[in-house]
């Protein structure tokens, strides 16, 4: 393979999608179904509404929409794709992978593609992965996905999860580039959270059966606090961790970019390292928390605000436990 570069190539996103629903759910319909009131939603989690796929379609709906976006916007061939990882915690079924079934609907006859799960870190892990992959020259052209039709699992009864999730699909398209878009990428995990943040149903330990189709187990379960203070505290030590071993000062950050879990989480994160709140882009208001699509769809939603050059450092936090944080140089 002839090399274009001096040494390896880096990764650089080169383009950006996303999707959201149609269909949204307020604070005033949650009044509806569960003890609860937008003013307490509002001052505790900064969410005023989320969007809800309707039945029948699946992550894979989503993610085709957010690559059809990102091919419109930035005049890309899909054809050209080489690689495609879907980082979702919701695929459509459990077999085949939901990259399998996007390819599928694509057209795309062969590319490699499969899932990642990192719960709401699982967009950054992706994207180190994929990252690595073009660096090794391998691939070329890589789509990042991070999509979720989280509502699917949400019991809209519990108002400990129901305030919270919404569905959407995030993606970002990478390929060689001589200068590092995507610099460094920090990510970590340990297996203390299960107890904490969980859906336990559905797989090989808790099979669905026509005999439990009304199992609690099927729904999203956690531990607000546990996971709150968790949250917090990781996204802030990788955060403080990748500056450091990269030599630069919180000041040199054009923006973050952290997970879009809660408000008063962003809110908690940005003081701990001490960044300027006008710095910290959010979506979460509109959107709630859609796991992994958090941070490609904030990106997108507010991609008029980022110049070529920025530096901006990505954050998460999830099942798992997983966390890390990522330093990307905007190239587009
Ligand atoms: N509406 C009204 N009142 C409520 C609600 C609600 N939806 N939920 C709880 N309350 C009440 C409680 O009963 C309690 O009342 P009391 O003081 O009379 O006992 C009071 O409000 C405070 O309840 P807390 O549970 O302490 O509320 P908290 O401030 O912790 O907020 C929340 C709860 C929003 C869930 C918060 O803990 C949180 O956001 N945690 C992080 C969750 C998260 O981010 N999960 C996803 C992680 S990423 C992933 O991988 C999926």
């Amino acid at each position: 393979m002839q090399n274009i570069y001096s040494s390896r190539p880096h990764a650089a996103i080169t383009a950006i999608g996303g999707y959201v629903p149609q269909g949204r759910r307020t604070n005033f319909d949650l009044e509806q179904v569960c003890d609860t009131s937008d003013e307490w939603i509002v001052k505790r989690t900064g969410i005023k509404e989320r969007r809800i796929l309707e039945q029948g379609l699946a992550t894979s709906d989503m993610a085709v929409m957010a690559i059809q976006d990102l091919c419109t916007r930035y005049a890309k061939d899909i054809a050209d794709v080489d690689a495609i990882i879907v980082a979702t915690s919701t695929p459509d079924v459990l077999m085949p992978a939901t990259a399998n079934i996007i390819a599928r609907k694509l057209g795309l006859k062969n590319v490699w593609a499969f899932d990642m799960n990192a719960a709401c870190s699982g967009f950054l892990y992706a994207l180190d992965m994929g990252a690595s992959l073009v660096e090794t020259e391998r691939y070329k052209n890589v789509l990042i996905v991070g999509a979720d039709n989280i509502s699917a699992f949400v019991d809209i009864h519990d108002r400990s999860t129901n305030i919270l999730f919404g569905d959407g699909a995030g993606v970002i398209w990478l390929e060689p580039s001589a200068e590092a878009g995507v610099m460094d990428a920090f990510m970590q995990s340990n297996g203390d959270g299960r107890e904490f943040l969980n859906i336990e149903g559905g797989g090989s330990l808790y099979p669905t059966s026509q005999e439990t189709p009304d199992d609690e187990r099927r729904y999203l379960r956690q531990d607000g606090k546990v996971v709150f203070k968790q949250a917090v505290q990781s996204m802030s030590n990788a955060c403080k961790h990748i500056l450091d071993r990269n030599q630069l000062g919180i000041e040199q950050v054009n923006w973050l970019v952290p997970h879009q879990a809660n408000k008063r989480i962003i809110d908690a994160v940005g003081k701990e390292i001490n960044i300027q709140e006008e710095k910290t882009l959010t979506n979460i208001a509109y959107r709630g928390n859609t796991i992994a699509a958090t941070i490609p769809l904030c990106i997108w939603e507010n991609i008029k605000l980022i110049q070529k050059g920025d530096l901006l450092m990505l954050t998460a936090f999830g099942a798992g436990f997983s966390w890390g944080a990522s330093l990307l140089r905007w190239m587009i």
